[in-house]
């Protein structure tokens, strides 16, 4: 799918406010989750293993959060789940992937970083114009999900790594990652100076 062809989807949009931090902030935060550039040769060795089963881990990332009722809530309305929103999000949460693998972290990423956490805080549903849902998703889940979203994409890096070794190199790089990317969406949850 065209990243174009997407709804909602602002990577790149300049019409984006910036991030609260820049390349020197990103470089802290990178070192504080040790992701190193060797971790970015790894997501790049990675993308074209996950790339082709994007929706399979997809069903499997949706079929978790389908089984967890408390975390179902975040997407349902009174009269339970919202399938549009579910798709709309299923579209964005696909190129998140690529995104995350291609990692080209620079100030349109950081902008966009800053975005995805509003809509789990106080923009969430405006993307899709949703109402009725939840009004934040809770943050603690926020945190929590880094474990189910490393641990199902291991078996997805097996398929096409070289050996243990490289599964491990993959599978760490990804786990950094991810962890960054929930640091940077923590933003809107924090205090006012306390980020
Ligand atoms: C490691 C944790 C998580 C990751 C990596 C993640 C990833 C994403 C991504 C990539 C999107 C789409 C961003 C975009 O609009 O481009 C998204 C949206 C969303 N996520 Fe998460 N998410 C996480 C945790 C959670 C949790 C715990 C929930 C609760 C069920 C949740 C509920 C949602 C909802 C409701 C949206 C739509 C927000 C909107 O209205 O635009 N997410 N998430």
């Amino acid at each position: 799918m065209s990243t174009t062809a997407i709804p909602g989807y602002r990577y790149g949009d300049p019409a984006l406010p910036p991030a609260p931090i820049g390349a020197d902030g990103l470089r802290d935060l990178r070192a504080a989750c040790l992701l190193s550039d060797d971790d970015l040769a790894a997501l790049s060795e990675a993308a074209p293993i996950i790339e082709p089963q994007i929706e399979e881990i997809l069903d499997t990332w949706y079929g978790f959060v389908g089984s967890h009722p408390f975390l179902l809530a975040s997407f349902s309305t009174a009269e339970g789940p919202h399938q549009g929103y579910l798709a709309a999000v299923r579209a964005r949460f696909g190129q998140w992937i690529r995104d995350t693998l291609r990692a080209g972290y620079d100030d349109r990423w950081l902008a966009y970083q800053r975005e995805i956490g509003r809509r789990h805080a106080s923009g969430k549903g405006e993307a899709d114009g949703i109402t009725g849902t939840p009004e934040v998703v809770p943050y603690r889940y926020l945190a929590a999900l880094i474990v189910p979203i490393t641990v199902t994409m291991r078996p997805f890096l097996a398929k096409g790594a070289r050996d243990a070794e490289h599964l491990e190199r993959m599978h760490q790089a990804w786990f950094k990652a991810v962890v960054l990317s929930v640091a940077l969406w923590s933003e809107p949850y924090v205090r006012e100076g306390w980020w």
